[in-house]
């Protein structure tokens, strides 16, 4: 059958702001402000005032926000920083960019993020900072540390209390991404000025700092085409979570494990995973019946080849384990109309054999 329902589908945005984000990036051309300039100024005023931070570094990539805020808590070689297995491979990859050794901690079941006893029990003397990821829009618990904290808020713009309680807190403006660039964008923000002034010089080859740095600087188009962006990342947000109820609603009943839904720290729903057993079978017939899906993330980072050298083995962290072989993510962006979500409830409750 051909696809119905898109796992994601970033066409029908673009028809709905055409004109908006030609004439922005029509300005940038005319002024040829191309690296860095005044709309990246203007975007990092705008998104520092939208998360409530006093500084926003705007970056060419979440990944580079991850690891100037590493950097900027002092992360070297020979330490260690705890985070979730069960993300995307850059929060790990960020962690090893400083030379300090990613450590693991096993996530809650019940949200599928870092579980803050757990990261406490992996600190040892070496733990220079803990990195909890707000996995699929949803804020992590983050507990008393008393270690730097770094938050990776890459899936979770707009999401409740996100980036409050860290040194800093990491952005990704991939395309996908609820607030998404026209190609590769980032930004740290921070309360605190010595990090935001690193952050800064760090991006630009380390000028000012007398340290080698990195060419991490967010392009002119970019911010031109966030600063359009991000005027509507809240209505954008409000119908991701009226969808998720749709999901919730239409999937009360069925034998799915459904995301849990916090009022007092608002999910954005840059993904609605489910957890079924059967996973690949499941996704298979819903593929048959139109409806696309993914998987984020098939396997957790500590069985990852990438990190073999760090030597963990399958069952060291079996909650993460068991959520990665669990997880589907169905169809979610703004666009998705009420008709194409109760489709998807109904495809699901026809393949689980629901009532
Ligand atoms: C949880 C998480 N961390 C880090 C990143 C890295 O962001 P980027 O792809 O912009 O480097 C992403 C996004 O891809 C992400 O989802």
């Amino acid at each position: 059958m051909p696809v119905r329902v898109p796992q994601f589908d970033l066409v029908a945005q673009y028809d709905a702001l055409r004109d908006e984000v030609l004439a922005a990036i029509e300005g940038v051309c005319a002024r040829a402000a191309f690296s860095s300039g005044p709309e990246v100024a203007r975007f990092e005023a705008e998104f520092a005032a939208y998360c409530g931070a006093a500084h926003c570094v705007a970056l060419n990539s979440g990944t580079s926000a991850l690891h100037l805020a590493l950097l900027a808590s002092g992360v070297g070689p020979g330490d260690e920083v705890v985070t979730a297995p069960n993300t995307f491979t850059a929060t790990a990859e960020a962690i090893a960019y400083t030379g300090a050794r990613p450590v693991f901690a096993d996530v809650d079941p019940a949200t599928a993020n870092l579980d803050p006893a757990s990261a406490e029990a992996a600190i040892t003397e070496r733990t220079k900072a803990i990195v909890p990821v707000h996995l699929y829009g949803r804020p992590a618990a983050i507990g008393e540390y008393g270690i730097p904290v770094v938050e990776d808020a890459c899936q979770a713009h707009g999401a409740g209390g996100v980036g409050r309680s860290g040194a800093a807190a990491a952005y990704s403006f991939y395309p996908s991404k609820n607030l998404g660039a026209y190609g590769e964008g980032g930004a740290l923000t921070t309360d605190d000025e010595a990090v935001a002034s690193f952050a800064r010089a760090m991006r630009d080859h380390g000028r000012g700092v007398g340290q080698v740095g990195f060419n991490y600087r967010m392009d002119g188009v970019q911010a031109a085409v966030l600063r359009v962006k991000l005027a509507r990342l809240d209505g954008w947000n409000a119908r991701r979570r009226e969808l998720a109820r749709i999901y919730r609603e239409g999937l009360a009943s069925v034998p799915v494990d459904l995301p849990t839904d916090d009022a007092a720290a608002p999910c954005v729903y840059h993904q609605f995973v489910i957890w079924v057993d059967d996973r690949d079978e499941v996704r298979r017939e819903l593929a048959e019946r139109g409806v696309g899906t993914a998987v984020h993330y098939p396997a957790p980072l500590h069985l990852d080849q990438a990190y073999a050298h760090l030597c963990y083995r399958e069952g060291d962290f079996p909650r993460a384990e068991r959520a990665c072989r669990r997880a589907v993510s169905l169809p979610m962006f703004p666009e998705l109309s009420d008709e194409q979500a109760a489709y998807v409830v109904q495809a699901l409750r026809d393949v689980l054999r629901a009532t």
